[in-house]
């Protein structure tokens, strides 16, 4: 290859790296910037809320199916967020599938905890499509998960795609996206 012709593919190269880095960050449903701001605020809300952290007030665990953890505790209710007010579930994931006891959890929630997965209601004309949820996924710790293209978990999780947390949460009863109950069913 000449030197004018290694320049021209270094650049159509480079053109391409970039129009699709532009494509991971502008098209993506979740895991952008804002997403992952948004994330840090809303675990900011649930500690002053004490639905996780140190402080946090513990319901009694239970036992259920896949996906999530094998025991696990959840919570809701409604918090503010940017003086806004909206529903908030918490789940926190706890132990080893078939390992793990009940008992075990309730005695010491904090060793046994894996992560905590939320949905919290947005804004209308969030995601109206998805009941406007807003998911996050994270470490005990309150640090954001992230799938194996190291996206963070927070956003609208994975819209348009037929796996994770919408895809799944589409099948619940009331079309509400929630799986335990239909109270905030519209
Ligand atoms: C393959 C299906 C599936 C996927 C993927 C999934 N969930 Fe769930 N989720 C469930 C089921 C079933 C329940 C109810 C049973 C239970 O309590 O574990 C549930 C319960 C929940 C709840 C309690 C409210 C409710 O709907 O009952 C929250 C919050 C939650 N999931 C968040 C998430 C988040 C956030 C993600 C993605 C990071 C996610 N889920 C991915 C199936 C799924």
């Amino acid at each position: 290859m000449n030197c004018f012709a290694k320049r021209v593919s270094v650049f159509l190269g480079g053109l391409l790296v970039l129009s699709f880095a532009s494509f991971g960050t502008s098209a993506a449903p979740f895991g952008n910037p804002e997403d992952i701001a948004f994330g840090q605020k809303l675990w900011s809300a649930l500690e002053m809320n004490r639905l996780v952290g140190e402080k946090a007030f513990h319901p009694m665990p239970y036992e259920t199916a896949p996906p999530h953890g094998n025991i696990v505790e959840t919570l809701d209710g409604r918090i503010d967020i940017d003086a806004r007010n909206g529903v908030v579930i918490v789940k926190k994931n706890f132990g080893k599938r078939d390992e793990t006891t009940v008992e075990q959890v309730a005695d010491n929630p904090a060793k046994y905890m894996t992560s905590i997965t939320v949905m919290f209601k947005r804004e209308s004309g969030y995601d109206p499509k998805n009941k406007n949820w807003f998911w996050a996924k994270y470490f005990p710790n309150g640090s954001l998960m992230k799938n194996p293209k190291g996206m963070a978990l927070a956003g609208r999780v994975a819209k348009g795609s037929d796996k994770a947390c919408i895809a799944c949460h589409a099948g619940a009863p009331g079309d509400d996206f929630v799986y335990i109950h239909d109270r905030y069913a519209e």
